[in-house]
């Protein structure tokens, strides 16, 4: 088969970190063969499964039964994400060596809901995450302090009439787990930074030398809570789309690697649970489709980044963040490589109904993006070129 590839950038398959894929449980939203053609056609080639299924992935039941789905689908490696788990009693942390020593293998792990609130059962994953060498990805959300929040606690909430998440309910999991991780000696991976004090609290945590990783979303990079004045529940998002202030932050940090990089946090929802009134919608924004045209639209339209660096934020780093060998690394001559074309001048418009995903409410609906995926290769096999997706 040949791929008309002239003016294309050819990048190593996209690897995302933090991807719902509602299997089991809620597939009227989406499900891991929907999920994973919008993978195919954003140009990823492994997802990281989140754990917040119906029921929650904390058993092997679940993690495997997510993988054997994502390996009889075909489109993309599905690396189920195991939950630290329900209660989290001592007894349950067990069914976290079940989970990476099954037949998924699972290497990444979050709280069910996905926050590991408690610090006292934070320390015992994270002792016992080093001991089976898994990392523990950290959603960074003090529950007491967002208790009925609904968007970023600022100016902008206050004028509409929103209850505000503040930043310190983020920031304070932060620097506690920065702090767990430096005594327990492990790993820890924030995920979806969203504030510009989140940003220095892990850049002076690397500057210790604490083991500690960190992602962005697309949203914010792009979006901030100007965006409410609309009341539309499109914008509904955990953590809160926040102020212009922070993407700028969010932006520069990605570019000189205090966050490690993109994950889409890709969360869909039925139509019912999105399309409503702010505080009535569901929280959570597709991803997978349009983060490539979005990381070109912030990072790359302005010079923050060059495609090198989108190989770096959007592969290399997250596949040495999972410990994926396969992915995110120079092509060995002969091997079936894992590859995203890029076609870096192709402008389109983003149309919510167009989109793989089962649910089709998207923030960028009408949105020009600049760049797009051509095509998609998964072990050498095409698994997604101008769009159409190739089952096996
Ligand atoms: O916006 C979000 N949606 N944030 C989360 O933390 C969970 C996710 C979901 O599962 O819908
Ligand atoms: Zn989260
Ligand atoms: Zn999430």
């Amino acid at each position: 088969e040949v791929i008309e590839a002239a003016g294309t950038v050819l990048l190593p398959g996209f690897v995302d970190m933090h991807t719902h894929l509602r299997e089991p449980g809620r597939e009227d939203a989406e499900t891991v063969r929907s999920g994973s053609a919008a993978a195919a056609r954003g140009g990823y080639t492994a997802v990281f499964a989140m754990a917040n299924t119906e029921p929650v992935a904390d058993t092997a039941v679940v993690t495997d039964h997510v993988y054997a789905q994502g390996q009889a689908v075909g489109l993309v490696d599905v690396h189920p994400v195991g939950a630290v788990t329900k209660g989290l009693a001592g007894a349950e942390l067990a069914e976290m060596g079940v989970m990476a020593a099954s037949s998924a293998a699972v290497r990444l792990f979050s709280d069910d809901g996905h926050c590991v609130a408690d610090p006292l059962i934070m320390r015992r994953a994270l002792e016992y995450a080093r001991g089976l060498d898994v990392l523990i990805a950290q959603h960074a959300e003090e529950p007491r302090l967002t208790e009925g929040a609904v968007a970023h606690e600022g100016p902008t909430a206050a004028r509409l009439g929103l209850a505000g998440w503040p930043r310190a309910a983020e920031e304070s999991i932060v620097i506690r787990d920065a702090l767990l991780a430096r005594d327990a000696g492990a790993r820890v991976h924030i995920c979806h930074a969203s504030t510009a004090g989140t940003v220095e609290l892990i850049r002076w945590a690397k500057d210790q030398g604490i083991a500690i990783t960190a992602e962005v979303t697309p949203h914010h990079l792009m979006l901030d809570d100007a965006r409410l004045e609309s009341y539309d529940g499109i914008f509904r998002v955990n953590p809160p789309l926040r102020e212009e202030s922070d993407t700028r932050a969010l932006r520069a940090a990605l570019a000189d690697g205090v966050v490690d990089c993109v994950a889409t946090d890709h969360a869909p929802h039925a139509a019912q649970d999105k399309c409503c009134e702010f505080s009535q919608a569901r929280p959570g924004m597709l991803g997978l489709e349009t983060a490539l045209g979005v990381v070109a639209q912030t990072m790359v339209a302005p010079g923050l980044i060059d495609w090198r660096g989108v190989a770096d934020v959007m592969s290399v780093r997250p596949a040495q963040i999972t410990g994926l060998p396969d992915h995110g690394r120079p092509i060995e001559v002969g091997e079936t490589a894992n590859l995203t074309v890029v076609d870096p001048d192709s402008a389109w418009t983003v149309r919510g109904a167009e989109l793989a995903s089962i649910a089709d409410n998207t923030p960028y609906e009408d949105l020009t993006l600049p760049a797009r995926v051509r095509a998609t290769l998964l072990r050498g096999r095409v698994t997604c070129v101008d769009g159409k997706v190739r089952a096996r």
